[in-house]
This record gives C-alpha cells, structure tokens and sequence, in this order.
C-alpha cells in the first residue's frame, strides 16, 4: 500500500492553524462568499468542502455574486460548452474588480484539472487571482492565506491526490447528503475526461465513510447518497478490506438513517453481490442509476465500457427479479463516432425494452485527449441533433407509461420541497425508489416522511394526496 494514501493529520492541523489566523482577520469585516457550482454531485461536494473551509475562515454567504467579497467558479469539463459559458462569466466580472480591487475571484473544478488551463486563464484573465484543482482542497486556507497576501496562484497538482479526511463542510440541505466513498476512475470509457482530470481511483476507509455518516444522521439528515464515479468498484484494489456490498452492509445500520443511494453503478462491476444487498437491506433504496450508453454491442466495445448489451440486459431482470418495485434510471450518449443509423437503433430498442424511470441523454462531444475525440468516423453535429431528438420523446413515452404504473400505489415520501400554487401549497417528494410525486399539503412539513397515495399520472409527473403525515 502506498504511504502517502492519506493526507497527514499534521498538515490538517496546519490548515486548520492558518484558517483561525485568517478569520482573526475576515470575521470583523463582515466579509462574505458566493461559490458558484457547474456539473455532478462530486463538485456539489467539493465545493460544500471550500464552502465550509471559508466559513471556518470567517466568512458568510452571500446571496449573489454582487454582493460576495469572494467569489468561486467550480467547474465541470464533462460534456460541451462549459468553457465557454466559464469564460462569459469571468469576462463580466472585470468591471466588478475594476470598481473594487479588493474582491477576490477564483475559479477551481475539473476544468483546472486540464492540462495548461489554469495557466491559460491567469494569462487571459488578470483579475481572476485564485485557480485550484480538485485534489488540492485541503490546501484551501493556505492558498487563500496567499491570494490575500498579493499573489496570483494555480495549483493543480495531479499527482498530488492523497484522500483527505476531516475537512470542513457547509452543507445547505437538512434532509439529504452526499458522501464520497471514493475518488477517481480508472475505467478509462474513450469518450471520457474524468480519469484524465480526477486522476485514478482511491476508497475511502469504511471507518472514516461510516463516522461521516453517523455525524450526519445525528444531525437530523436521514438520506445519504453514497458517491463515487464506479461505486461498485469501491475497494476493488484492496485498500480497505471491503468490497462495494460489504460496504453497504457495513454502513446500513447507521442509527436514524432512513435512505441510502448511491451512483454511479457500472454495470461491468455490479455483482450478485450487490444485487443481494440491494434486495435484503431495509434502508437501502430500490433505485438503481446505471448509465447504459449505448445499445449496440460494437460502440459499447469502442466506448471501452467492458459489457455487452445482453450481460446490461440480465442485469437488469436479476435486479427485477430479486426486487419487483426497483427502478432503473440511466445516461446515454447519442452519436459516438461510428455509431451508424443501426446502431442507434440499439440503443432506441433497449431504451423501449427496459423502460427507465428517467434518461439523461447526451450528444456526443469530443473531449480533449480522450480515445474517442482521435476515432475517424465522428458524427455530424445534425445527426446527433436528431437522434437526441428521437430519443428523448421516445424516454418521454416511456416516462409516460412508466408514470401509469403508479396510480393507485400508497408508500412513504419524504418532502423535498413545495410550490406556492395560488391559495394552495403543493408539497413535492420522492418514494424509496426514487419515483417523484406532488400532493397538497402545508409546508410545515418539509424534510419529513409521509405517506402519500397516487391519485393521477399527468405527462412528467405523479399527483397524490397525503393518507397520513
Ligand atoms: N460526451 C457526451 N456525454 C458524455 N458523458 C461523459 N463524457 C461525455 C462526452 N464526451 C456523459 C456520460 C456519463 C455522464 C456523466 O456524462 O453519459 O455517464
Ligand atoms: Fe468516465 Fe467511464 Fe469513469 Fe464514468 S466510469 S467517470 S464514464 S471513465
């Protein structure tokens, strides 16, 4: 095992030494944060980490970005434009540091991970003076120590990726939380930046996954989704004694946590194992998210993804079987380079066959220094325009019908949220199984657990009413 899996307790302390010296400074001026945060989970965490470390350094959060004294672009690199739309907004706050010099402006994420963006954007942007990535977090008060001192920096050390445990956190939501369990990839799919940019794969011990989990819990929160980029893959290389079932096994029992997620899943790693825990655990939620891709056995092999279209399919009916109420959401990418008008059509038929709950569906989009963006045959933006097209009014079908299935069924919610409709409050939540629904009722009960019965399928949504609060 290498020595350097863990970032050391010595170092935390010298962080933490640096933030209470900083927030001698910041806490009398009132100083305030706006942290902006652009793609998955994995960066809504990570930023909920810088969040926590500004509040242990004596700042508040403001409302906008008008208002903040620091402010924070985390970005994602994943799919399309998003460098573009980054640069958009850095470009319209240099008036804003122009008018006061004192603001600092950041920018950190995936996107930094890319080999000379950071260097590129200091250049472009003279008012942007901090620029991290997302290995460095610990580091934060640190850095932040020389961004007030006058210095400009980039620190996107790649290599520098030891697991860091006990950082601060500011978590905005009472009910819900994401925990990381790992890190990193090293599945390499050909269209894909994430391992190129989150470097390779490191679990979490189970002990320190597991503390984190019952702090939450004891702070009220009662659904936590487990994170990582391959959950099932979780110490998979031997580090922590335990495989991704065991892991859930181990967690499961947390006093008053009601829910546990996950995603993502492979599906080359989800085992009967798994499978098992799934079914035989009370708390652990029949959802399964487990991104498909493609249909067509051909792309699959060129996307690297290490399955085929028929080991997916049996996936899915043991799941089906093991546990009838399950649902199956999904990612999939139209238009692979290669992906003929056939095989398209693979991917429209298991998309029919297996009926998701929901899709997300993307048109392909060449990543630098990926597999795929090198691949000859790549597809017209207009074909993948059409496909997408395609495919999402056949999800919006299935979604549909999928919908139909609900009517009449009963079962616990718990309340994310609710709309103002006139006279009347209309509550919204999610089943176990992740299936949303909408009922009327007072907002008083928020982040609680009711029982709710489903009365009516409209097109995108399930309306119900309250049998018992
Ligand atoms: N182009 C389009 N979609 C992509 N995804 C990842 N990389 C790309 C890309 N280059 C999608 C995959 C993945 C989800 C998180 O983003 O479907 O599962
Ligand atoms: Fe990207 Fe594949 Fe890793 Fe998911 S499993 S993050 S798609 S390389």
């Amino acid at each position: 095992m290498r020595t350097d899996r863990f970032v050391s307790e010595t170092e935390l302390i010298k962080q933490r030494a640096i933030a209470s010296d900083l927030a001698l400074e910041i806490r009398p001026r009132g100083l305030r944060f706006f942290v902006e945060t652009f793609g998955c989970q994995m960066n809504v965490r990570d930023s909920e980490t810088v969040k926590g470390w500004l509040a242990e350094i004596g700042y508040t959060e403001a409302e906008n970005k008008e208002s903040a004294d620091f402010i924070l672009f985390n970005t994602c690199c994943v799919r399309d434009h998003a460098e573009k739309r980054l640069m958009g907004n850095i470009g319209a706050l240099k008036d804003r540091k122009d008018a006061d010099p004192g603001v600092i402006i950041g920018i950190c994420g995936c996107m930094m991970q890319q080999e000379g963006m950071a260097k590129k954007l200091l250049k472009r942007f003279p008012h942007v003076s901090m620029i991290f990535g997302t290995n460095v977090l610990y580091r934060f008060p640190e850095m932040l120590r020389d961004v007030l001192n006058g210095e400009r920096i980039a620190v996107t050390d790649r290599a520098d990726d030891a697991i860091a445990e006990g950082l601060p956190k500011l978590r905005d939501n009472q009910r819900s939380a994401f925990v990381n369990i790992m890190y990193g990839c090293d599945n390499y799919c050909s269209y894909c930046i994430v391992p190129y940019v989150r470097g390779h794969e490191r679990s979490r011990k189970p002990e320190d996954i597991r503390s984190e989990m019952v702090a939450l819990a004891e702070n009220g929160i009662t659904e936590i989704t487990l994170l990582g980029q391959n959950v099932n893959s979780y110490g998979n290389d031997g580090s922590t004694g335990m495989h991704f079932a065991q892991l859930l096994r181990y967690v499961s029992d947390v006093p008053g946590l009601k829910r546990i997620r996950f995603m993502s899943s492979h599906p080359k790693d989800l085992n009967e194992d798994v499978m098992q825990a799934i079914a035989s655990l009370p708390n652990v939620c029949h959802h399964v998210h487990l991104p498909v891709q493609s249909g067509n056995d051909e792309i699959l092999r060129r996307m690297n993804r290490k399955y085929t279209r028929e080991h997916y399919c049996s996936i899915i009916s043991r799941l089906r079987e093991l546990v009838p109420d399950i649902e199956f959401t999904t990612d999939i990418i139209v238009g692979f380079p290669g992906e003929t008008d056939e095989a398209f059509r693979d991917t429209m038929s298991l998309v029919e066959e297996i009926g998701y709950a929901a899709a997300f569906t993307f048109a392909y989009s060449p990543r630098q220094g990926t597999v795929a963006a090198r691949m000859e045959d790549q597809v017209p933006e207009s074909v993948k325009k059409e496909r997408l097209k395609a495919l999402n009014e056949l999800q919006t079908r299935k979604t549909v019908e999928n919908n139909e299935k609900y009517i009449g069924h009963t079962g616990e919610v718990l309340v994310e949220g609710f709309d103002e409709r006139g006279e009347e409050t209309m509550l919204y939540g999610k089943y176990q199984n992740f299936k949303m629904v909408y009922f009327p009722g007072c907002r008083e009960l928020l982040n609680r657990y009711v029982t709710v019965k489903v009365t009516q399928s409209n097109k995108n949504s399930l309306l119900g009413e309250m049998i018992d609060a």
